[in-house]
């Protein structure tokens, strides 16, 4: 399954990657510019990004600890999530997102 990830420059990049993994993990692992400093654990935002607005009722609402991590970062917006708190899954293939400037 792939995910479409926008870099903070501008340029899309097709990922391919397994069922239950991170999203943070699979552009992590492709080199992509993201810090993912906690690793998953909830506790950085430094995994921050954009979901595609057609995308966000596939998503979903993050949770309210979630949502308190990203009140932590300056470049918040409604489409905004935390990476690693998405799961790579069938109903998340050809998921888009934009990496946030606070990723980096
Ligand atoms: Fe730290 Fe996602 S990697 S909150």
């Amino acid at each position: 399954m792939k995910i479409l990830v926008t870099d903070q420059v501008g340029t899309e990049h097709e990922l391919e990657g397994l069922e239950g993994w991170r999203v943070m993990e699979v552009i992590r692992d492709w080199g992509l510019n993201i810090k993912a400093e906690c690793g998953g654990a909830l506790s950085c935002a430094t995994c921050h990004v954009y979901v595609d607005k057609s995308w966000l009722d596939v998503v979903g609402a993050p949770s309210d600890e979630e949502e308190d991590m990203l009140d932590s970062v300056g470049d918040v917006r409604s489409n905004s999530r935390l990476s690693c708190q998405l799961l790579m899954s069938d109903a998340l293939d050809g998921l888009k997102l934009t990496l946030a400037p606070s990723a980096a």
